[in-house]
């Protein structure tokens, strides 16, 4: 990565549901940079490997798979030519990614693809898991994104009733714990804020405060260097 991409960088980090997506888009909106879903990179790998008949636990598979996967991320998720937005949002991938997302070597790829990505761009509004204490541990701004167990299992549980499947707000709670779990247990890159995020309650404060608030310190971090 290059100084200048990498110093264009707002990182924003935090577990499933904390609103990530909705962060991201509205600070992208405002500094007029790219948004790269990295959650949706593990996902589309997952999917490979379970449309492979591989194992997900199984790292020497899910890697090789990683490494050869055709995978696009220009104007949405396209996995060997084909648009897998909504399919990487399915049940099984959603059961899997915890599992394939564990595996160091998956993991070397992917923040790979996603270093070349910010250089590719010259910058962006990255969402994941590791992004600032990991991917870009010197971008602009980093962010972690806390929001109560409640308010993340409903707008979970919202997202899946989209897709027309019945789950439960207990269920999700449930299915939520277990994978913030593992994301949190991982021996290579857990989720954690990085030391020098600034940690924000995302059910106690709306999104235009929030992303203004990001926006602006992404100006301060940048200062006149990176303008125009
Ligand atoms: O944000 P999401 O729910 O789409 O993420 C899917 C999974 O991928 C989740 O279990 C954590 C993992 N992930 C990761 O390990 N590192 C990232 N940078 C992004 C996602």
């Amino acid at each position: 990565m290059t100084d200048g991409a990498r110093r264009r960088v707002v990182a924003i980090d935090g577990p499933a549901g904390s609103g990530k997506s909705t962060i991201a888009r509205a600070v992208a909106e405002r500094l007029g940079l790219p948004v790269l879903d990295t959650g949706a990179m593990y996902r589309a790998i997952t999917l490979a490997v379970l449309e492979a008949g591989a194992d997900p636990g199984d790292p020497a598979a899910a890697t090789r798979i990683a490494a050869d996967a055709g995978l696009e991320m220009e104007g949405g998720v396209v996995l060997g030519g084909h648009d897998v937005a909504s399919a990487i949002r399915g049940p099984e991938v959603t059961a899997a990614v915890s599992i394939v997302a564990a595996h160091p070597e998956v993991r070397r790829v992917l923040v790979e693809r996603q270093r070349r990505w910010i250089d590719a761009h010259g910058g962006g509004v990255l969402e994941g898991r590791d992004i600032g204490t990991v991917v870009v541990p010197d971008a602009a701004v980093k962010v972690f994104l806390v929001a109560s167990d409640d308010v993340r299992a409903r707008r979970r549980q919202a997202d899946e009733a989209d897709a027309r499947r019945a789950v439960t707000v207990e269920e999700m709670r449930e299915a939520m714990a277990q994978r913030d779990a593992l994301d949190r247990g991982r021996s290579v890159s857990p989720l954690r804020p990085a030391d020098d995020a600034i940690v924000v309650d995302n059910s106690r404060r709306g999104i235009d405060s929030i992303a203004d608030e990001i926006a602006a310190r992404f100006h301060e971090a940048a200062g006149g260097e990176l303008e125009g």
